[in-house]
């Protein structure tokens, strides 16, 4: 990675009229409405960023969305590159890099993971509190990473403290449900084994998705406060295991995204 390239996509999005938001909002799967909600927005297509990764899965739209929400100028990306996609983690996070090179100050990032604890319940939000990262590697393992930020980042305390306490007193006062836990990240694409659930519940992990630690990772690199919500779409009871249903999992992420939301644009309003 180059300081250069990375100029080089930030450059183009200038040129498009990406001029300083403040805030970057990753969306996950079957998680991208919040993007049709921005105001006087200007769209560019991932495949038409320079040195950006090619999209590819098919509930992904694949773009970066520039405009206004609550009075606010932000940059979503609807859809984001998964590992189990082929790319590598630096590909994973590159636009990461790129929303920070725009000059956003702070991250929120989406996703949709199946409940580990057994008192989480699909169609429930889980605040990301700290997570275990399985996917066997690292977005900081390159050799110039020391050029763009610490190469032993520290990870004591990855999601922003005060954004958190912020969405706790949203989801009271909107009367949503806000679980709070760990997430595992795995690699993918497969689901879990029963075996495999019950190590993570072993392990400490309240959710299990493939994707975010990456990007929190490089969050950090960066000193990027970041905040993470997981859309809980299945429970992973490990003696009640069901066939996995891809469309069930997107159909209940859908179905909880409002919720989503509410907590992200009253985030916006506050911070
Ligand atoms: N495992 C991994 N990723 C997921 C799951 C799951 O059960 N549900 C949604 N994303």
């Amino acid at each position: 990675m180059t300081g250069k390239i990375l100029k080089e996509s930030t450059d183009y999005l200038i040129g498009k009229g990406f001029e300083t938001p403040e805030i970057g909002i990753v969306l996950g799967t079957g998680l991208g409405k919040l993007a049709d909600e921005i105001e006087n927005p200007i769209e560019a297509h991932y495949n038409h960023i320079p040195y950006f990764p090619l999209a590819t899965v098919e509930f992904h739209s694949g773009k970066l969305i520039y405009g206004t929400l609550e009075g606010k100028k932000v940059v979503v990306m609807q859809g984001r590159f998964h590992f189990y996609e082929g790319y590598d983690l630096l590909d994973v996070t590159y636009p990461i890099r790129v929303m920070q090179m725009l000059g956003i100050k702070k991250l929120f990032i989406s996703n949709a993971a199946g409940a580990i604890n057994p008192n989480f319940k699909k169609g429930d939000l889980m605040l990301i509190e700290d997570h275990i990262n399985l996917q066997g590697g690292s977005p900081l393992a390159f050799k110039n990473v020391s050029q763009f930020g610490d190469r032993f980042t520290d990870m004591s305390e990855p999601y922003d403290i005060p954004m958190r306490k912020c969405l706790e007193k949203i989801a009271k006062k909107k009367n949503i449900t806000l679980q709070k836990g760990v997430y595992a990240s795995v690699v993918g694409p497969q689901l879990e084994t029963k075996a495999e659930y019950r190590m993570l519940k072993i392990i400490g992990a309240d959710a299990v998705g493939m994707s975010t630690v990456p990007e929190v990772i490089v969050a950090n690199h960066l000193k990027l406060p970041v905040v993470a919500v997981s859309v809980l779409t299945d429970e992973c009871d490990p003696d009640n295991l069901k066939p996995v249903n891809i469309s069930e999992i997107i159909e209940i992420a859908g179905r909880t995204e409002p919720k989503m939301i509410q907590l992200f644009r009253e985030l916006i309003k506050e911070i």
